[in-house]
């Protein structure tokens, strides 16, 4: 097949969606990947590109991903229309589709409208979709791709072909993800003055600060350009220095994150279990000043809780066996859900159980709460009916209780994760899978100590949950893993004491951290790691979203 000629029109109406020339590649490939990571999705349309081959800025990204919800949408008779047009180069009101305000509800849309939110400031969405076009590496949807490089397939020429092209007639080009691989393939791209590279290829978004010096100001001079006197601006006047894009109008950096639709003004939130209800600190600290308080874990039924001995202090940390003692979720919405309505920080509800059926009913009594923002389900609970077996470390029963907790649940759900498991990404699948809006990550890891004077366990529980300072670099591990292998949001946990410490979690990939046992020694720790992140992206000059997974691994 030529190079030039569209292998998109020889697509078949009907699955398997894979082009004739592709066929034999990918039917081997699937045999060797039956329903794995890299299972080629021959069910939906692929998304080899997406707008006009002619816009004045090219964004050359790695792969369309496949995740919860993608095939839904994907089997809309509306949506498969609009890619089947972008496939065939047809005429679309909004050619850069996942712009076009009735898919914004797609995942794609939501992906893409937080890496384009800076050019969205200048432009109108009907304008900035004629003046970008994006490519992808490989066309079709896998849930990774790493291990789909070595499949080698005709249609993908046709990409790079476009790229050639582009770089012709003098395009800008934005290399999202992978320059090396694009270089292999389009020679001319090194050494190519419109091409600039984003730092952060966990973080593609399109922002002043992800660029080299010029970078952005390229993009937006080549769609002013194209757009011409048709272009409608959203910021009046010149651009804003490059130096004051990172800031709110107060001249802050803007700290703000989002989860779920939740937003936080800041990214610092304190953990379940080590931060009472929140009016235990309000003499100590300002409560307004964080960006949510997780509040201890609520059951359907008041906790008594384990007897004393219940915590221990270890080298650089601390275990405990406390027993998810709390109030109940009644007396919660009466005594303890009124003061926090007060705050202007967002409230979290941390819920447990000992059966699915626990769990459900405690979100149903908590339904009726004027002020809870989310809640954050604990799975690592015994499941009493299962003989003990923990939720969080078996996956049916992960699966289980997400949904079913999803299903009743009238707020997000964030799924608080259990490291003590083999593979913690099994469960952060699993979890996404079965409906999670946002996982947190981790809880405290089963540990135990001993008095050698008594010979005695030195936690009435034997065995108790280790948390602190000492768990920070396998927290930490497990954060970056499972940022990788979901597309929901993650909150960052385990031995935060400082803004460094935190700032880890966020250039991992965290959209938030959470402070535990540091509560307990030094209650400002919260607000000093707020602080510290506010400086931090002063000095870096960048926002926090810059911040969030900016990672840099070598390709
Ligand atoms: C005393 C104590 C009580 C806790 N109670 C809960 C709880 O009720 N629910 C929960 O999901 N996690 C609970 N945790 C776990 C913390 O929220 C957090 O996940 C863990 O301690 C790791 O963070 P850290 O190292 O900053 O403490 C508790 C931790 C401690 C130290």
């Amino acid at each position: 097949m030529s190079h030039n000629s569209n292998p998109w029109l020889s697509l078949p109406p009907n699955p398997p969606c894979v082009t004739p020339s592709d066929r034999q590649a990918i039917f081997a490939w699937n045999e060797l990947h039956d329903d794995d990571d890299y299972t080629v999705q021959v069910n939906m349309l692929p998304e080899p590109f997406i707008g006009l081959p002619e816009a004045p800025v090219v964004l050359l990204n790695l792969n369309p991903g496949f995740g919860p919800g993608d095939l839904e949408v994907h089997q809309r008779d509306g949506f498969r229309n609009v890619l089947h047009q972008n496939l065939v180069h047809g005429p679309l009101e909004y050619p850069f589709y996942f712009l076009d305000p009735t898919l914004a509800e797609t995942p794609g849309a939501r992906w893409w409208a937080g890496k384009l939110r800076w050019l969205l400031e200048q432009f109108e969405p009907k304008e900035l979709a004629r003046s970008i076009f994006c490519v992808e590496y490989f066309p079709y949807h896998s849930r990774r791709f790493r291990g789909a490089r070595r499949l080698r397939l005709d249609s993908q020429q046709y990409g790079f072909e476009l790229v050639r092209r582009a770089v012709a007639r003098g395009a800008v080009v934005v290399v999202m993800r992978s320059g090396t691989r694009w270089i292999k393939e389009v020679p001319q791209l090194g050494g190519y003055a419109q091409a600039w590279t984003l730092h952060t290829p966990k973080n593609v978004v399109l922002s002043p600060g992800n660029f080299d010096a010029g970078g952005f100001d390229a993009v937006v001079s080549a769609i002013r350009k194209h757009l011409g006197g048709a272009a409608k601006l959203r910021v009046k006047g010149p651009m804003p220095e490059d130096n004051g894009q990172h800031t709110t109008d107060n001249g802050q950096p803007n700290l703000a994150t989002e989860i779920a639709g939740v937003h936080f003004d800041n990214p610092v939130l304190t953990a379940s279990g080590t931060f009472g209800y929140g009016r235990e600190f309000a003499d100590l600290i300002d409560l307004n000043q964080l960006g949510g308080i997780v509040v201890k874990g609520i059951s359907a039924e008041p906790m008594a809780g384990n007897p004393s001995p219940r915590i221990y202090e270890t080298d650089s940390g601390m275990l405990n066996a406390i027993g998810l003692q709390n109030v109940g979720a009644g007396r919660f919405l009466e005594e303890k859900l009124p003061f926090l309505r007060t705050l202007r920080t967002r409230c979290i509800v941390n819920v447990f159980g000992y059966s699915t059926e626990d769990y459900v009913r405690a979100i149903e009594i908590l339904n009726h709460g004027d002020g809870i923002d989310a809640y954050e389900l604990n799975i690592s609970c015994p499941n009493t009916r299962c003989g003990g077996m923990v939720y969080g470390s078996d996956l049916k029963l992960t699966e289980e209780v997400v949904a079913a907790s999803k299903r009743a649940a009238r707020f997000p759900l964030f799924v608080k994760l259990s490291p003590n498991v083999t593979d913690i990404t099994a469960f952060a699948r699993a979890a996404e899978a079965a409906g999670a809006d946002a996982l947190s990550l981790v809880n405290t890891f089963v540990g135990m100590a001993i008095d050698v004077e008594s010979r005695t366990p030195r936690v009435s529980n034997i065995t108790a949950g280790l948390s602190g300072p000492a768990i920070k670099p396998v927290a930490l591990r497990m954060v970056y893993q499972c940022v990788r292998a979901v597309r929901i949001p993650v909150i960052g946990m385990g031995g935060i004491a400082g803004a460094e410490d935190a700032l880890e979690y966020l250039i991992a990939g965290a959209q938030a951290v959470q402070i535990g046992t540091a509560n307990f020694y030094a209650p400002d720790t919260a607000l000093r790691v707020i602080e510290g992140i506010r400086e931090y992206c002063r000095r870096k000059r960048l926002q926090l979203s810059e911040v969030i997974g900016s990672l840099k691994v070598p390709d």
